[in-house]
């Protein structure tokens, strides 16, 4: 039969594979089957459908079987779906159900996805916190850490495991961990982590950063932590996704299908979930001050409010994009907190608009970028007030004494840095460990609208997957 034979292939395939076969002499049947790549199973009225993940179904079914590897799907013609493993043992299908609505798989109204997303923040950021925020705003749970409590605390060392925009994220979590529950935290590319033989303890947690819950190599990284023992916490927004299903707990971000390939509002509600993890981390081991403690909960309560403010900018960053179609290269500073935000920049406006970008601490700009600055390169400068305003105000000088191009992104009211930068864009204050969530929002409307103005496919750019299911 067709299963047999598939069973009998698959035991000497090697390598990850979602597939589904025909027998074109019996085509009522299909047999589908995975490893390390996802599959789901649809279930709709006499009607069946197969896909890599649940979105592109839930237009027809909120049915789903999430195949694990080693699972085998028959489907057949009037009959119920049959699941089965590589020795022909049968298994009970999980039905679940898909909590997606069609609103949130179309455009709404917006010329693209990626710019849907991107104004969709304040409400994503505002869900992201439902429910962990108490109404107050003096105190956040997630439940995910009290959960796991002790074996949290006791951990003497995070591990954050990421690819891409997620590996940014991580990041800005390592700075938020460390400096409010003194753990010491390392951020690894998930693809260099799995392959390296890393130092991995018992009491290590690792947590996995993934918007798509489908990264291969951050799945990889995951199945390795945990085979030596080590507590995973999964941070995702694909509800079901395989790396959820992996990890032993973790928080969904709840910002909603995220459809554009360059991931935007993913990228807050990330940096969200990391602040509020560590925030209740720092609380249960006493690390953080009471009222400083207070004044960042309210202060995280507040940004939805600040992000639609820092939208209200989007006229002017579209016609400040029109200046710098011409860039052949680009680089984006920041420094502390905001360095993730410099290289996120940087990333969104390569991706989109395929124009070469360079993030970089502004401190290391000396020892080399220094050496690009001329007067056709655009540089933009984090420059928000923090700990560390004054010596990015130096940079900026530096820049200008080599007659580079610089676009700031100040303070609100900041009168010093917009007297000496070619033009500055003024956002909202905000304190300074949350001033992610505030400066990644015009950088991804700075990277849209160059895109647009280049006529770039801004959903869907050139050899770029949303999902990266393979290594
Ligand atoms: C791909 C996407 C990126 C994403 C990265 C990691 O490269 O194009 O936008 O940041 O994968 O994806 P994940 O789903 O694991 O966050």
């Amino acid at each position: 039969s067709l299963l047999t034979a598939v069973q009998l292939a698959l035991g000497e395939v090697i390598g990850a594979y979602a597939i589904a076969i025909l027998d074109k002499e019996h085509p009522d049947e299909i047999v589908a089957a995975r490893k390390s790549s996802p599959l789901v199973v649809g279930i709709g009225e006499d009607e069946f459908f197969l896909a890599s993940d649940a979105t592109p179904i839930v237009e027809y079914t909120d049915k789903v079987v999430y195949l694990e590897d080693g699972e085998i799907a028959v489907i057949n013609r009037g009959e119920e779906l049959k699941v089965v493993d590589l020795n022909n043992v049968e298994m009970t299908p999980e039905v679940k159900k898909v909590e997606l609505n069609l609103g949130q798989l179309e455009k709404g109204g917006y010329p693209h996805f990626m710019l849907k997303e991107i104004f969709e923040q304040p409400d994503c950021i505002h869900d992201c916190m439902r429910g962990r925020i108490n109404v107050d705003a003096d105190n956040v749970v997630l439940s995910a850490v009290i959960d796991n409590k002790e074996r949290l605390l006791s951990a003497k060392r995070f591990i954050i495991v990421a690819c891409g925009t997620s590996w940014h994220a991580g990041l800005i979590g390592k700075q938020l961990i460390e400096s409010f529950c003194r753990i010491p935290v390392e951020v690894e590319y998930a693809s260099e982590f799995r392959y390296r033989d890393p130092v991995i303890n018992e009491q290590d947690v690792v947590i996995a950063i993934s918007q798509s819950g489908e990264t291969a190599d951050t799945l990889a990284a995951v199945e390795l932590a945990k085979s030596r023992g080590a507590f995973i916490y999964g941070i995702c927004n694909a509800i079901g996704s395989s790396i959820p299903r992996a990890t032993h707990t973790g928080s969904y971000i709840h910002v909603g299908p995220e459809i554009g390939v360059a991931s935007t509002k993913a990228f807050t509600g990330q940096v969200t979930v990391l602040a509020m993890l560590a925030l209740t981390l720092a609380k249960e081991k006493g690390t953080i001050d009471e009222r400083y403690y207070l004044s960042v909960v309210r202060e995280l309560n507040q940004i939805p409010e600040k992000m639609k403010e820092v939208l209200k900018l989007n006229d002017k960053l579209a016609e400040l994009s029109k200046t710098f179609t011409y860039a052949h290269n680009f680089i984006y500073l920041g420094r502390g907190y905001s360095y993730p935000v410099a290289l996120e920049g940087a990333l969104k406006l390569k991706e989109i608009s395929y124009i070469h970008a360079e993030g970089y601490p502004a401190a290391e700009m000396k020892h080399g970028p220094i050496a690009l600055i001329d007067a056709e390169m655009p540089v933009v400068v984090i420059a928000t007030q923090n700990a560390l305003y004054e010596k990015v105000l130096s940079n900026i000088q530096e820049i200008k004494a080599r007659k580079g191009r610089v676009i700031a992104f100040v303070t609100k009211g900041d009168m010093v840095i917009s007297q000496i930068a070619d033009c500055s864009i003024e956002l909202p204050e905000t304190i300074e460990c949350l001033n992610p969530l505030i400066t990644t929002v015009p950088l991804q409307l700075l990277a849209y609208h160059i895109a647009v103005c280049k006529g770039m496919d801004v959903d869907q750019p050139r050899n770029l997957a949303k999902s990266v299911t393979v290594e």
